[in-house]
């Protein structure tokens, strides 16, 4: 089998690489990316040199690009998270959303049906989404795999939209596809412009914690290994054209989250108690800010037997420990263009 996964240099993507080249070594692993701000090769140099692995750097957003791609490679299987992924950026620049989001997956589904013609069997096109999509709930309810699409951001809208076509080419083309919509990750290798590696990095730093309005949005978090896990399970066993919510079942606000990070890096850095407290500040709220994602993940669960694997705190510990233990990694993304985004970004939030 020959599997491109795209965006594998990126946060999810190269947990889902590292994951495929070490379990299914009879596979060849081709790692397609543009290296973006969020794209870096040192997610995965463990395992950069292994001989079920390549890795190509180019654009999804370039068609003929794309097709000579697939021409000359003839992938059977295509696992796509490349994508612009983060909301405030989505709201500046929406545009740099509609290339890589929508025109992105687009190629990638017409390249796809090219190479493989209409109702392929033996291929499989896996499309990584989000919640998103769904909208925002209040206090009740679950997002569940027919809950109508709603996308309140430019990203999210952009998501739909990739979603929407990669149905509609099931639709039309009985192209081989699978999808799913995950709830917010976090772990090793999260780029620190997401909550939770920005904060741990503002809290090494002694800077202020920006917290968006009164900081009582809702999301739901997962450890990004167990959503890897996901992947591969829908990749392997899921059924064409079927959608699968893939969530952590486990709700925090803001606020109580961050409370909690401050607290957990107060006795990993040996500081008194309450003294990362001490840098919440409250800031403007995001624009259009979505209140609360929350998952219903009984589908994948009972038809394909996925469960996430370690607790929030285990995930947690796991991944405060990581950047604690890789203050290089920190330092190296955090320097240069990331200085002047910071800026830009939480300078006018006042
Ligand atoms: P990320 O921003 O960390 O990584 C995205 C990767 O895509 C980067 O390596 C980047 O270089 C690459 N990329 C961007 N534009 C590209 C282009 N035009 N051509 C080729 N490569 C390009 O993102 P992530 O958080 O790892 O998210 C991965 C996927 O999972 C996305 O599709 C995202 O929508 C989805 N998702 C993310 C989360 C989350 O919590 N992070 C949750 C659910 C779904
Ligand atoms: O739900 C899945 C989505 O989760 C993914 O599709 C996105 O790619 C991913 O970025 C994430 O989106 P969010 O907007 O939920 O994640 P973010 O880490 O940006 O923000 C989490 C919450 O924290 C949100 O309510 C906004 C708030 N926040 C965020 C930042 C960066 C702050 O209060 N201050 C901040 O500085």
């Amino acid at each position: 089998m020959k599997i491109l996964i795209t965006g594998g240099a990126g946060f999810i993507g190269s947990h889902v690489v590292r994951l495929f080249v070490q379990k299914y070594t009879n596979y060849h692993i081709y790692n397609l990316d543009k290296l973006t701000y969020a794209g870096n090769l040192n997610n995965i140099d463990d395992i950069a040199q292994s001989p079920n692995y390549s890795f190509i750097k180019g654009d999804i957003a370039d068609s003929n690009f794309i097709i000579e791609l697939f021409k000359k490679h003839q992938f059977d299987g295509v696992i796509h998270l490349a994508a612009e992924s983060h909301v405030d950026r989505s709201i500046e620049s929406p545009m740099d959303f509609v290339l890589a989001n929508v025109v992105g997956t687009v190629n990638l589904l017409n390249a796809s049906k090219l190479i493989w013609g209409e109702s392929a069997t033996d291929k499989r096109f896996y499309h990584v989404s989000t919640d998103e999509v769904y909208g925002s709930l209040g206090k009740e309810g679950f997002f569940l795999e027919d809950t109508p699409y709603d996308p309140k951001s430019p990203y999210s809208a952009s998501k739909a939209s990739s979603d929407h076509f990669v149905r509609a080419y099931y639709n039309t083309y009985k192209l081989p596809v699978v999808l799913t919509n995950c709830s917010n990750n976090y772990g090793p290798n999260q780029f620190p412009e997401k909550l939770i590696p920005l904060f741990l990095n503002n809290i090494i730093e002694n800077k202020a914690l920006p917290v968006y309005g009164k900081g009582e949005n809702i999301r739901d978090w997962l450890y990004v290994i167990d959503h890897a896990r996901a992947i591969d399970i829908v990749f392997h066993q899921g059924i064409n054209g079927e959608t699968y919510n893939i969530g952590g079942f486990n709700e925090w606000t803001n606020i109580d989250l961050i409370k909690l990070l401050c607290s957990i890096m107060d006795r990993k850095l040996g500081r008194s108690t309450g003294t990362s407290e001490q840098l919440i500040t409250y800031v403007t709220d995001r624009k259009g800010h979505d209140m609360r994602y929350a998952i219903d993940a009984s589908k994948i669960k009972n038809e394909l037997n996925w469960m996430p694997s370690v607790t929030f705190e285990e995930g947690l510990e796991k991944t405060i420990d990581w950047y604690l233990d890789n203050k290089d990694w920190l330092n190296n993304v955090t320097s240069g263009d990331y200085q002047k985004y910071y800026q830009e970004m939480y300078d006018t939030k006042g």
